[in-house]
């Protein structure tokens, strides 16, 4: 047995005791408990979607079904709580893009730069494209489903230093989520990734062992981040998705009847998701510059855009990703 497995079933050991036994007694019926990891703090626009899909998936189905929310990393890295759900340990989880992409290529295409013009415009593609539901599939045989996509913002960058030009960025390590593309996309803009987990960021910044990072609101104000990286720099360069995701094996052990309730609660959690967003980023800005951080909104987007564009025509050399990308351009036409 390698030391990686045996730590994964380490920390499966305590994921077990702390998640608990997954039913409850009540009256006459038992009521099945799914856990479900988040790496996000409490109130975070995803995790109370999913507490609000458990609320409708719960009433739907009389009552067979709660869910509990394990915020803040509780039960790992985004990483091995995908591995959790992966073999059974826990029923569902909240998931970055790049661990998705990890599996499947055409998910790839969500982590180029400036794909998306706007966050409507990722709405648009998730909620119509017809493409969404055949590339969500392909996951199924990895044993975890895409129950929805939820937003995650748009994605800028912060350092000890305002960003506004690729001079500024010259040189500089930024702390990316761990994916190849991420690692281009800085190459390309003069800088270099350094990639890491979500929860190593901050002793990262603090010990200089990167420049900045780079993030939506929610996350460079609950993580602290301004305090150690006080200038957040609109840059707008990544428009990424996450995912909440589940155990297919489970899944499909569903009756027809409640794979409906899950999806009517998913598709209501995803819209509640979209509309919390706009209000926290805006609140969580306030909190930021109350807290010191200086927002700055002048940034040579054109230049940024410039430099990355010959990233995108290299991307879609592989047919998976552009199949999504011609997808994307479409629902960007139907405004
Ligand atoms: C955001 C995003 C997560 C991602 C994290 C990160 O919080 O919602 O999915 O993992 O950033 O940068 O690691």
């Amino acid at each position: 047995m390698n030391r990686k497995y045996l730590s994964f079933l380490a920390v499966s050991a305590f994921v077990w005791a702390l998640v608990g036994c997954g039913a409850e007694q009540g009256g006459t019926q038992k009521t099945k408990v799914w856990n479900v990891a988040s790496i996000q703090v409490e109130g975070h626009p995803q995790n109370e979607a999913v507490k609000k899909m458990g609320e409708i998936f719960g009433k739907l189905t009389n009552g067979r079904y709660r869910f509990e929310v394990f915020p803040n990393e509780l039960l790992g890295p985004q990483r091995e709580t995908l591995e959790q759900v992966q073999y059974g340990i826990i029923e569902m989880a909240i998931m970055g893009n790049p661990n998705v992409s990890s599996f499947e290529d055409g998910f790839l295409t969500f982590e180029m730069p400036f794909l998306f013009d706007d966050e409507a415009h990722q709405r648009r593609f998730f909620t119509t494209s017809p493409l969404v539901e055949k590339l969500f599939s392909r996951t199924e045989k990895y044993n975890f489903k895409i129950v929805t996509y939820f937003t995650a913002g748009t994605r800028n960058m912060y350092a000890k230093k305002p960003i506004r030009t690729l001079a500024d960025l010259k040189g500089m390590k930024i702390r990316t989520a761990e994916s190849d593309t991420y690692a281009k996309m800085m190459k390309a803009l003069g800088g270099a990734a350094t990639p890491m987990s979500f929860g190593e960021v901050f002793t990262a910044i603090q010990s200089g062992v990167v420049d900045g990072a780079e993030n939506n609101e929610a996350s460079y104000s609950s993580t602290k981040h301004y305090e150690i990286a006080p200038y957040y720099s609109y840059t707008r360069h990544l428009i990424v998705p996450d995912y909440l995701i589940m155990n297919n094996k489970l899944y499909s052990s569903l009756s027809n009847e409640d794979k409906a309730a899950l999806q009517e609660a998913a598709r209501q959690a995803a819209d509640y998701e979209v509309e919390l967003w706009q209000k926290d980023a805006q609140e969580r800005l306030a909190q930021v510059k109350e807290g010191g951080a200086t927002v700055v909104y002048d940034v040579d987007l054109k230049a940024l855009q410039q430099a990355v564009a010959p990233l995108h025509a290299e991307l879609t050399q592989n047919p998976e990703i552009k199949e999504v990308y011609d997808a994307v351009k479409v629902t960007s036409e139907l405004k």
